[in-house]
């Protein structure tokens, strides 16, 4: 199962490989999920720190999924769901983005260009601006997207930055254990400067 599936991207790479269920709490990004297939995934509207929809063997939390979760109590009940669905005793994956140490002492990143795309023929652009809040190893990004000089929409994600003893301490304190931890997708060692932080526990019986 993968939880904050979004519109599907991880789940599409696995289909085939193995049953799999993609769970996510916006129903838009679950039907855009559904329209995309393939229909061998069985996609769920449902809220990562609450859900009950039967037995797994692999648990993902892919791309900072889990750093949406607002505060200890939700990371605590995600954590507890996991471990009641692993019943076979297999892996749950954490993947967030490593914080960037040397950027957490500049509270403010002003506007800049962050992408440039089509959206129905029309060319339309995204800046982003980051506020970051050091102490509550938080970063709020604030997106905003352009016509031109008309604003189309603003939105803003609030992530908690993870260190990896955090996350190891939080898992183990949940009842699992953890295996490895890696600094990129491919398995690399967690070092200076990495990107990603996966972590892969397994529950305690
Ligand atoms: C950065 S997106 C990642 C999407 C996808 N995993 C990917 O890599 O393309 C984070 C996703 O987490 C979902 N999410 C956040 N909080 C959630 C919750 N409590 N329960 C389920 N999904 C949640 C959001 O709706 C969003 O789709």
């Amino acid at each position: 199962m993968v939880l904050g599936c979004g519109t599907g991207r991880v789940c599409r790479g696995l289909a085939g490989t193995r049953p799999i269920t993609g769970l996510d709490r916006s129903a838009p990004m679950i039907e855009r999920a559904a329209a995309r297939g393939p229909e061998s995934v069985r996609w769920v509207v449902g809220d990562m720190t609450s859900f009950s929809i039967g037995e797994f063997a692999e648990i993902i939390i892919p791309n900072a999924s889990f750093a949406f979760l607002p505060d200890r109590a939700a990371r605590a009940a995600c954590l507890g769901a996991c471990r009641a669905a692993l019943t076979g005793g297999g892996p749950l994956t954490i993947d967030v983005p490593m914080p960037d140490f040397t950027l957490l002492g500049s509270a403010h990143t002003p506007e800049r260009e962050a992408w440039t795309g089509r959206v129905n023929g029309a060319v339309v652009r995204r800046t982003r601006e980051v506020f970051r809040a050091p102490v509550a190893q938080s970063l709020r990004l604030v997106d905003r997207y352009w016509h031109g000089e008309e604003l189309l929409a603003e939105s803003e994600l609030l992530l908690h930055l993870f260190t990896a003893d955090e996350l190891e301490w939080m898992l183990e304190a949940n009842g699992f254990y953890v295996e490895a931890i890696f600094g990129d997708h491919r398995g690399a060692p967690l070092s200076e400067g990495c990107a990603r932080l996966l972590v892969r526990a397994f529950p305690l019986r």
